[in-house]
């Protein structure tokens, strides 16, 4: 089946789906996105998602092009003209096509919305036996990561430094040595206590719709946690380590820096925590 993409109105074969050379998504990084993950052909935690994209738009003092309830649609049609089952939903709304001129294009300028969709080619379960390893590099980003951005080449730099190393994700740290987050994904750790720690919202980390469903599931289901930032030596002397984002749900860290995190397997919180989130997305958290 014929990949389908979606470009400012139309519905067009995503080998064919372009946008303008002056498109300031392509010139600045002037624009915003969203992934959402599509399971069993049902869209996983779509308010959430859409909710921060209306921030993320807000904050970059952008209009949403059409309504949400349209966009809602328009997502619909993607699931249904790619004959998604499982795999992911891309949206990228960028500050239009003008002239290339740093201030905000003359009004009347159209928004650019573009969205492709992509099969899960891999099995879901394909890190859960060995786990993954991460690496941590600095923090190089700015200082609005709440954002979610295109602007993403500090991302591109530590996932391909990650890629060189043998690893999967690369740990960001700040200039105190904690850890902020991957770079496409939220990071976690279960202390030597057992206590479950991921950094506290802010404009240091993307707050991950992800992470926030795993937050709500952790309440549900008892299991203590804290919203703190971690040392990258805390994170080297954890019990347990995951990553969460919308590509891998909750996917088990098993070496950092080269380090076994414990006995360099898959922790007994994480497993129950991304069944937990397995089941909340074939069920409440899935539309
Ligand atoms: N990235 N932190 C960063 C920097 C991210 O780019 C992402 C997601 C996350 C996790 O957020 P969520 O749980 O809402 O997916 C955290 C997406 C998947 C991407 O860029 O492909």
């Amino acid at each position: 089946m014929a990949r389908v993409a979606y470009v400012n109105g139309r519905f067009m074969p995503h080998y064919a789906a372009r946008v303008h050379v002056e498109d300031r998504g392509f010139q600045f990084a002037d624009g915003v996105y969203e992934v959402v993950a599509v399971q069993g052909g049902r869209l996983v935690d779509e308010d959430g998602h859409l909710d921060r994209l209306d921030r993320s738009l807000g904050e970059v003092a952008m209009a949403w092009p059409l309504q949400r309830r349209v966009l809602m649609l328009l997502i619909r049609q993607m699931i249904r003209r790619n004959r998604l089952t499982d795999g992911l939903v891309y949206i990228q709304i960028t500050r239009g096509a003008a002239p290339r001129d740093f201030k905000f294009p003359p009004p009347g300028t159209r928004p650019t919305l573009v969205m492709t969709a992509r099969r899960s080619t891999l099995d879901p379960r394909r890190h859960m036996d060995n786990g993954i390893a991460v690496i941590t590099i600095p923090d190089i980003r700015w200082k609005r990561r709440d954002i979610k951005s295109v602007s993403l080449l500090p991302q591109v730099l530590g996932k391909q430094k990650a890629t060189a190393a043998g690893a999967f994700e690369a740990w960001q740290v700040d200039d105190d040595g904690l850890v902020t987050e991957g770079c496409s994904s939220n990071a976690w750790i279960v202390t030597e206590d057992g206590v479950l720690a991921t950094r506290a919202p802010s404009s240091a980390i993307l707050n991950g719709i992800t992470r926030q469903s795993v937050l709500r599931l952790a309440e549900a289901n008892g299991i203590a946690f804290e919203q703190r930032a971690f040392a990258v030596e805390e994170a080297y002397a954890a019990r347990e380590a995951f990553i969460t984002s919308a590509t891998n749900y909750i996917t088990p860290v098993t070496r950092i820096d080269n380090r076994p995190i414990a006995d360099g397997r898959p922790g007994l919180l994480g497993r129950q925590l991304r069944q937990a989130y397995l089941d909340y997305a074939d069920g409440p958290g899935a539309s």
